[in-house]
Order: C-alpha cells, then structure tokens, then sequence
C-alpha cells in the first residue's frame, strides 16, 4: 500500500456543513500534497453517482462528495420541494464507494441573501434542456463554479448522462479558466436499459415500465446508424415513431447536434449527440448517447 493510500484507509469519511471548515480540511489535504477530486451530488444517490465516486477514488487521494439540492437551478413548477432526500443513507454509500468526504452545506450556507453575480454559459444552454428548462444552466454553473472555487479540486467528475450539462461544464471551466480537469462518466442503467436517476423513484409502475422505450428508442437508432443511414430526420423519426408507442410517453424534445457546439446538424458525420427528454406523466427523464462515424 502506498503512503497515501494508508492514510486514506485510516482516515474515517467526514461530514461536513459549513465553507469555514471544509476550506480548512483542504487546505491540511494540500500541505500534506494529496490529490483532491470533486463529486458534485444532489443526493438520493444511486449507481449513477457511485460509479462516479469509485472512479474518482481510483485516481485521486481524496474525494470530496458535494450533496447540495440546488434551488437556484430549479424552475418555479419544478421538484424542489418533493426532490428526494436521505442524507444518512447518502453518508454510507458515499463512504462505501470511497469518498473522504462529504460536504452538505444548507441554502444559507451556499448562497447569500443578497448575492448579485451569477455564471451564464452562452449558446451552448440555448437548446435541448436549456429550452424546456430556461435558467437552468445558469443555476447549474454558478453552484459548480462556487463548488470549484470552494473545493479547488485537481479533477472533477460528471456523468454523461446529463450530456449538456457535461458539455457546458467543460466550456465554463476553459472559458474562466478554472484550474480544474473536468472527466466525464458512462451512463449507468438498469438491467432493463433505464438510465439510472435520482427522478425515477417519481414513476408508477406503470410508467416505470413505460419508461423503458427511452433506451429502445435510443438502441433503433444506433441499428439504423451502425447500417450507415445518415439522414438526421430519417434517425429522429425513428426515435419519435418508437416512443409513440407508449401511450404513456409525452416526448419534450428529441433532438441530432452536433456533440461540441449542441447546435442542429442536417448530416450525420461529425460526432454528434443524440438526446431525448420525455415525460411520463410530471417526471421528465432524459437519455443520451454519443454517435462518432470516424
Ligand atoms: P445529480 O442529478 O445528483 O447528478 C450528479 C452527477 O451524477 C451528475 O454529474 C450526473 O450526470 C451523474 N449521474 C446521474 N445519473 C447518472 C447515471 N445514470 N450514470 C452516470 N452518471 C450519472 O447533476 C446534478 O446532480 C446537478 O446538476 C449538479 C451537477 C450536482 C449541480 O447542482
């Protein structure tokens, strides 16, 4: 065992509420010369998040596991109030999957009452969830950005299955020149193909079934494109056709772009993002996959 990861061992994971004391346990990890990476969370984790952490705990010294329910990334006929929370459960995972810490700050802890400056990633937050969700982004990139700036961590980790938010993240961190390496993580499914989500726990078991075409939909287009087509309303009809099929299925958006800029493509041959939103019954669910021809 190296030295580092013998201290890991012997250290049992914190918890931790306030700025004061987390910048303080940082500041201690960078004297002794650990590496630190940061896991930004808004709890009721599942295998999605895990995945994240054990990666994160691979590859750095210590691992920082945020669990923030962020309002300010919320619209006004959202799940703030009903999003879904354990804390303690949380503490445990987290600390099975490897983490040294996890920060849990309250809304008055994160934001002051009188704050005037929010983080605004321009065009790439027009579209895909950016338009179902306005503001969103907006929320999204200024707790990330306060997250950054209170954790300084060497790398941080984000799923692809939230592929704009991936997308914006690594804009904003090349754009302000945060000094931190952004990594992007694998979509992590049920074994019946549902990307898993904290929001799924909001589904019937009917919807729950139903939720299922969000894949199939999504493995129709990969057939059609592993065969060449490459025509993007030939690729989205498919989509839209097979999620039809649900009556319990309300599409949001289904949308070819291509996978830097997120702006439409008319051909698929750039690597391009193929992302869906659809809702069953008030819970909106999203997929994604990544289509690279060369
Ligand atoms: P949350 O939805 O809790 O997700 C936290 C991280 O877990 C995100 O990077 C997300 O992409 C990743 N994740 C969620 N489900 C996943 C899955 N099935 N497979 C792989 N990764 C998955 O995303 C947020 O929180 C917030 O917007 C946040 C970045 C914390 C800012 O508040």
């Amino acid at each position: 065992m190296e030295g580092s990861e013998a201290a890991k061992a012997a250290n049992k994971m914190l918890f931790v509420k306030t700025i004061k004391e987390i910048k303080q346990i940082i500041k201690n990890w960078r004297k002794e010369g650990l590496s630190i990476a940061l896991v930004p969370t808004m709890g009721y984790l599942h295998e999605g998040h895990l995945s994240l952490i054990k990666k994160a705990a691979s590859e750095n010294d210590r691992v920082i596991v945020s669990v923030f329910v962020n309002p300010t990334q919320f619209g006004p006929n959202e799940d703030l109030d009903n999003y879904p929370s354990d804390i303690e459960r949380d503490k445990k995972l987290c600390e099975s999957a490897g983490a040294s810490l996890v920060f849990n700050p309250e809304v008055s802890e994160m934001y002051y009452d009188n704050a005037c400056t929010v983080v605004s990633v321009k065009n790439l937050t027009s579209m895909l969830c950016g338009a179902s969700r306005p503001g969103h982004f907006d929320g999204v990139c200024t707790v990330v950005s306060k997250l950054f700036n209170i954790t300084t961590p060497d790398k941080a980790y984000f799923g692809e299955k939230d592929a704009q938010q991936l997308a914006v993240i690594k804009r904003m961190v090349r754009d302000l020149n945060f000094d931190v390496e952004i990594i992007g993580c694998p979509i992590i499914r049920e074994q019946d193909g549902l990307a898993k989500s904290s929001r799924n726990t909001y589904l019937s078991d009917k919807e729950r079934k139903a939720a299922t075409v969000l894949s199939r939909s999504l493995n129709k287009a990969k057939e059609a494109l592993s065969k060449g087509e490459k025509d993007v309303s030939v690729i989205k009809k498919i989509i839209i056709d097979e999620i039809n099929t649900e009556p319990l299925a309300k599409i949001d958006y289904v949308e070819i772009v291509d996978s830097l800029s997120l702006s439409e493509v008319s051909k698929i041959e750039t690597p391009v993002l193929i992302a869906i939103a659809v809702f069953f019954g008030k819970t909106r669910l999203i997929d994604n996959f990544t289509w690279d021809n060369n």
